[in-house]
């Protein structure tokens, strides 16, 4: 298959291009690196990457920045951050992507689990996250073509501790590479709809 990956040189997506790059073509895409770059926030941006990579069996995103504070001091501009990039992001990938992507082709978009297991400084995250969520639960019902999408859901990630393990005091981490299989499940399973929890569950 080739895979579009866009966030490939992050923390997730270096383990996603690590897993799938073992049995498929992968381009690379970040916002200053790689085979190809984009600005994710910018739908024009992506428009010029799709031309420029043309047709595609799957797409992945592991890119998306949210604003982290505290939440009496959030702003609306602040609150846009996490819209703009890590929603419209992907939405946008996604939406920008229909007309490129091959039959039975599928995207795989990257939440979080603060939607559903909240932290003091992460309320735009969390409101993000459900957002995807619902976005890839609304869209899975009517992708023409037998194109699929799943959204992957990651407790946060061993190798992010050094930066976030004070803001995830008691929440169990996993490796990327752990993460990765997520990523793995969406794109060479058959499965559609799915928000796919890695190394945290809602039962808690
Ligand atoms: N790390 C965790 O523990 C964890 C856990 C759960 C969920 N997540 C979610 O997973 C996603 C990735 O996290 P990460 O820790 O892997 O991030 P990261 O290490 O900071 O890597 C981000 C990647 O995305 C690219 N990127 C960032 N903003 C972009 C933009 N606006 N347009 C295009 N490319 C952009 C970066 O490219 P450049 O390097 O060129 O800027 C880089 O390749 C985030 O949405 C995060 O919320 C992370």
């Amino acid at each position: 298959m080739k895979i579009v990956l866009v966030g490939a040189s992050g923390t997730i997506g270096k383990a996603v291009d690590a897993e799938l790059g073992a049995r498929h073509d992968v381009v690379r895409v970040n916002r200053s690196s790689g085979d190809f770059q984009v600005e994710i926030a910018d739908p024009k941006s992506i428009e010029r990457l799709y031309a420029q990579i043309g047709a595609f069996d799957a797409m992945v995103n592991t890119a998306g920045n949210v604003h982290f504070g505290p939440f009496e001091q959030f702003t609306g501009e602040q609150f846009e951050v996490g819209l703009r990039d890590k929603l419209m992001g992907q939405v946008n990938l996604v939406m920008l992507g229909l007309k490129h992507i091959r039959d039975g082709g599928s995207f795989t978009l990257t939440s979080g689990l603060l939607n559903d297991d909240p932290i003091r400084e992460g309320v735009s995250a969390a409101m993000v996250n459900g957002g995807l969520e619902g976005f890839v639960h609304g869209a899975a019902i009517v992708l023409p073509r037998g194109l699929r999408i799943n959204v992957v859901s990651p407790t946060v990630v061993e190798e992010s501790l050094p930066a976030y393990g004070p803001y995830f005091r008691g929440t169990k981490a996993v490796p990327a590479s752990e993460a990765a299989l997520g990523y793995a499940k969406s794109v060479e399973g058959a499965q559609t709809g799915r928000v796919y929890r890695i190394g945290w569950s809602r039962d808690h």
